[in-house]
């Protein structure tokens, strides 16, 4: 079982809100200072000073190719406002991980907005995807070098806040609940509403658009697959909730380079809907289910429904404590992915979320670095599952 394919990427995933800290001008900042019952990002990992010792620790680990993102926040703090130097910041972390030998895989937009955009009605108000579009069109002026770029990360979780943000104005829920984060408050999400979804993908349509005429990278975008799966009877239901929360990004990748597929747990649908993860001693820090196999599903699943599109493996991982099972959980993950290859399917690369243990949204306990971090001095400590996934990656194959 191998994957000693020529330009495969081994590498991890961050975000800019969850790692760089001090991202003052975003809409989550606020919420976070808000918010009952949710914990605050602060210096997050400080990052976004620390960059190129995290890269760093990747390369030398044996990695070749990084995740990371772009604030918009930071970009456009004022709408039309573009800051040179925030650009600058971000040339500087592409050309960073270009001298180490990482290919830098460059998220757009991961779940936070600058203010201004949350507050003059977010991507329900008429020129949200001008303003998008605007904003993409001024990041291509970085990306020269740069042969993978993702529009938007998880839309379908995207639709899911905005549609719980929603409900929250207007009164239908109260409490903050964590979107990535399991509770008993689970059965009580909504599916996302599949109008937000479509516009989403009208975004995603016009980004790729603007990057295809300015840059030479293979653009895509990553969404959540939850490797959904039937009880005996309910595979129509299933059908009709995968669509709303699933296969409708992923038909909107039918025409893209590659499909980023993210995936971490798998859950059954009843005629009730979407089955809670079961309390069960060895469920994640998240409160998913340990399910290592739900990666072939989630491939297989993306692959069917883009028409056969590419697959990157955007994110993949555990929250845990003990690195022997984020080990064990990867290296079986790492099979079932081998699996897909073996049946043909083209994938590209395995990036692992994360590369650092970083802010989970609302949440610090959850951790899914290869490295630890010093929450007072920031300092990394590199797990044995680092130097493990490195070695993965320069033989190739487990
Ligand atoms: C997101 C990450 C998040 C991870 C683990 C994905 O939903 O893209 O930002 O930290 O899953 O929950």
């Amino acid at each position: 079982m191998n994957s000693t394919i020529d330009g495969f990427l081994w590498g991890a995933s961050t975000s800019p809100h969850q790692t760089e800290g001090n991202n003052t001008n975003s809409d989550w900042w606020v919420r976070e200072h808000r918010a009952v019952g949710m914990e605050r990002s602060g210096d997050a990992c400080d990052s976004y000073h620390r960059y190129a010792e995290d890269m760093r620790l990747l390369a030398d680990a044996g990695l070749n190719s990084y995740r990371f993102g772009i604030e918009w926040a930071r970009v456009e703090p004022a709408e039309g406002h573009i800051s040179r130097a925030e650009l600058a910041h971000y040339r500087r972390m592409i050309d960073t991980a270009l001298g180490l030998g990482l290919a830098p895989v460059v998220t757009l937009h991961h779940f936070t907005h600058p203010r201004w955009f949350a507050e003059d009605g977010g991507w329900t108000h008429e020129r949200a995807i001008d303003r998008f579009a605007s904003y993409v069109r001024a990041v291509t002026t970085i990306l020269d070098g740069v042969e993978w770029v993702c529009t938007l990360n998880e839309p379908n979780m995207l639709a899911l806040m905005v549609t719980m943000s929603h409900a929250a104005r207007t009164g239908d829920t109260k409490k903050w609940i964590s979107p990535t984060v399991d509770g008993d408050a689970r059965p009580v999400l909504p599916d996302p509403d599949p109008a937000i979804g479509r516009r989403l993908a009208e975004a995603h349509h016009v980004a790729r658009n603007v990057l295809r005429q300015h840059t030479e990278a293979s653009i895509g975008w990553t969404v959540a697959c939850q490797a959904l799966t039937a009880t005996p009877g309910a595979e129509a239901r299933l059908e009709e909730l995968r669509y709303v929360r699933e296969d409708l990004y992923l038909e909107a990748a039918r025409e893209d380079d590659f499909i980023g597929v993210q995936s971490y747990s798998s859950q059954e649908v009843d005629h009730d809907g979407v089955i809670p993860h079961p309390h069960h001693p060895d469920n994640t820090l998240t409160g998913n289910a340990y399910r290592p196999d739900a990666l072939g599903i989630a491939v297989r699943h993306a692959w069917k429904v883009t028409g056969n599109t590419p697959v990157l493996v955007t994110e993949n991982g555990i929250a845990t404590a003990d690195d022997a099972r984020r080990i064990a959980y990867t290296s079986e993950a790492l099979h079932h992915l081998f699996k897909t290859i073996d049946e043909g399917i083209d994938v590209r690369g395995y990036l692992h979320w994360s590369a650092l243990d970083n802010f989970e949204w609302g949440h610090w306990e959850p951790t899914f670095g290869l490295i630890a971090v010093d929450q007072e001095s920031y300092e990394r400590h590199p797990k044995p599952s680092l130097k493990w996934l490195g070695e993965v990656a320069r033989r190739g194959w487990l």
